[in-house]
């Protein structure tokens, strides 16, 4: 798929920008600080209603504003869709999909996108977020449905989290049935989680370990999902559900001294392994970028196989500043023959030869073209 033309309205730095694209390269060139990268986590906003820099949507709105838009126009083959998302630092996010009302959570379905970010190294060298994030990013991508289960179970873990700090304040003997009501409906929308992270988990490794091998050569990949303090018997949401359920009750005591849930998706780890050492701790700077890249590689070439709107959009945000050349090279020849590719870069020079493409300059949240 492509985006012909993306409008960005209070978006961070941007008052009022409109971005025209074509298939192939765009390169967005500009100084530090000029609002290359909030035009990128737009796109991949619409892709996966996340950020990679921040967990609550008040950041993305340009700072004393009350809301902010991100239109698109995108094209899937012969089919052209206009998606839209307004977010709002008060009341209900809003969403449009050919000028129709719609839910938020629809949007995903329609934008594929894959992002490659200096913060990606995170996934393999850094807190267990990143890799929760990553995996949460190709279940989205996988199963856009699942953008409704994700709000879900988020919803469900504020209450269920706020109900443990009411009964903690509570005098003893309180009652408990409704925690187990609660109880039940997070251990629900936990287990259809953790079992499309184990299903696309699955997936993905064979195209990130092939990735991987042509990159850097030779070592062999493997990753397994770490759940936290449950246990997977099978792989059916059914049985998660027991797993999680039955294990939230045994730490019961502790969760209400602590007032917070204690198991579930939003605890759990992927392990990553190169020659069966776990990455995280024993993976070199070069091992860690070739798997950072490998993994996005590997997300873009699962979604291509698998979704109907085609290639998914490549992104690459100031990445080859921390590529060495060979690396920069292997990476542009595994992405050029995709269909659109929006790469930044603060340094022209840092751009590998093979991406020529339109140039459009950024500075201070203006895009112009050359
Ligand atoms: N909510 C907001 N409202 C207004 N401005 C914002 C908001 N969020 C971020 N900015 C501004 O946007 C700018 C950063 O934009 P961005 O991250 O896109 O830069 P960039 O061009 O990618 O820079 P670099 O080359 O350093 O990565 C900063 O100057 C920041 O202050
Ligand atoms: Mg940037």
């Amino acid at each position: 798929m492509w985006i012909s033309q993306l409008d960005l309205t209070q978006w961070r730095n941007h008052e009022s920008t409109r971005l025209a694209c074509s298939p192939g390269v765009t390169v967005l060139v500009g100084p530090n600080g000029q609002g290359k990268t909030n035009v990128v986590e737009a796109i991949r906003y619409l892709a996966t209603l996340g950020s990679h820099r921040v967990a609550s949507a008040a950041p993305l709105i340009r700072d004393d504003q009350e809301s902010a838009t991100v239109f698109a126009q995108l094209h899937h083959g012969e089919r052209n869709i206009s998606a839209g998302v307004t977010l709002k630092r008060h009341g209900t996010n809003e969403a449009t999909l050919n000028g129709n009302k719609t839910k938020l959570s629809e949007i995903p379905r329609w934008v594929s996108a894959v992002m490659f970010a200096p913060e990606d190294a995170a996934i393999v060298r850094g807190e267990p977020s990143f890799r929760r994030h990553f995996i949460d990013e190709l279940v989205l991508g996988g199963s856009p449905s699942m953008a409704a289960v994700f709000s879900d179970f988020e919803r469900v873990l504020k209450q269920r989290n706020s109900l443990l700090k009411s009964l903690r304040s509570s005098s003893r003997g309180a009652d408990l049935s409704t925690l187990d009501a609660w109880t039940e409906s997070f251990a629900q929308a936990a287990a259809a989680i953790v079992a499309d992270r184990v299903r696309y988990l699955r997936e993905i490794t064979p195209r990130v370990a092939k990735e991987y091998d042509n990159l850097a050569g030779g070592d062999e990949i493997a990753a397994t999902y770490q759940p936290r303090g449950y246990v997977l018997e099978d792989e059916s949401p059914e049985s998660i559900a027991r797993a999680i359920a039955d294990a939230l009750v045994a730490v019961r005591a502790e969760e209400l001294e602590r007032g917070m849930t204690l198991i579930g998706p939003h605890r759990d780890d992927v392990e990553f392994t190169i020659d069966n050492k776990p990455a995280r701790t024993h993976a070199s700077q070069g091992e860690t970028w070739s798997l950072a890249l490998a993994l996005r590689l590997g997300m873009a070439a699962w979604l291509r196989e698998n979704r109907a709107s085609g290639d998914p959009i490549i992104m690459l945000d100031d990445v080859f500043a921390e590529l060495d050349a060979r690396r920069r090279e292997k990476l542009v020849s595994a992405i050029t023959d995709y269909e659109q590719l929006i790469i930044t870069s603060a340094v022209e020079d840092d751009l590998p030869p093979g991406l020529e493409g339109t140039r459009l300059d950024v500075k201070n949240g203006v895009v112009s073209p050359r």
